[in-house]
């Protein structure tokens, strides 16, 4: 089994690949869309889960995704056709950095996947350059709640503190609108929803021959997760516009 089947059955019952919950993920959305009638990119797309349901609630919205994940582009395309918003949505199978198209977007997302780019401010310019005038950016990032051991920052890389996150985006020419701090609650219901689902896979499937594995990564992530970085690792949520042109 390879890391995306692992990741598919990970996320089975958190299909958005970070930790909010359905209200946040609905609220963000809000103030990224709030005509209805926007087109809208994703860079780092996975499922399209975002993209999902923003077609789903506004019938008139344009939607493009763009992964280097095929596993994760087929079952956005599955989706999109048993929702019918299919003929609304167009995906990329392609690194987000080589992305180009000939319009531009009122709403560029990118949730959970800045190490695309090389960090949060590489991921905002490469947004920009796909901006339409006014449009907005939503975006999600990691930050250090306090200060990381080397084991945090080896696994989740250059993070800053929320305030110095913020204050970063600002002086790149970007104003925040609108945010979303994960509470403890969505924190610890991703990691669970994502380990318990790959635990009750293997438990479920005994005598497949990558039961075992699948149960030893899934206490590996476990043990990562609550021993490495529960207590340090947040999750924040921006809906940015320029704040001059
Ligand atoms: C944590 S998931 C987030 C998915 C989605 N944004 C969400 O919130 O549900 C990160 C995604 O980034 C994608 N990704 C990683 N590197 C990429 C790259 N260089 N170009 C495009 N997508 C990439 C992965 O395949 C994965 O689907």
């Amino acid at each position: 089994m390879n890391r995306e089947q692992i990741s598919g059955i990970a996320h089975a019952d958190h299909p958005i690949k970070s930790p909010l919950d359905d209200d946040s993920v609905r609220q963000l959305l809000e103030r990224g869309v709030p005509r209805g009638d926007e087109r809208v990119l994703d860079l780092g797309c996975g499922g399209g889960e975002w993209l999902l349901r923003a077609l789903n609630t506004h019938p008139n919205l344009l939607a493009e995704g763009v992964d280097t994940s095929e596993h994760a582009l087929r079952q956005a395309r599955e989706a999109a056709s048993r929702l019918g918003v299919h003929t609304r949505l167009a995906l990329h199978h392609q690194e987000a950095a080589d992305f180009r198209s000939t319009y531009s977007f009122d709403l560029v997302l990118s949730v959970g996947a800045t190490h695309a780019f090389g960090g949060l401010l590489p991921t905002l310019a490469a947004a920009r350059k796909h901006l339409a005038p006014g449009g907005r950016v939503l975006i999600g990032e990691g930050f250090w709640e306090r200060e990381p051991s080397p084991e945090a920052v080896e696994m989740f890389g250059d993070l800053t503190d929320l305030a110095t996150t913020v204050d970063r985006v600002v002086a790149d020419g970007w104003t925040p609108v609108h945010g979303h701090i994960s509470t403890r609650r969505e924190l610890d219901d991703y990691e669970w929803a994502c380990w318990g689902a790959l635990a009750s896979w293997a438990l479920d499937h005994p005598a497949d021959p990558d039961s075992s594995h699948v149960l030893e990564t899934a206490a590996i992530r476990r043990t990562e997760w609550l021993r490495v970085y529960r207590d340090m690792w947040g999750f924040v949520g921006l809906v940015l516009r320029r704040t001059s042109d």
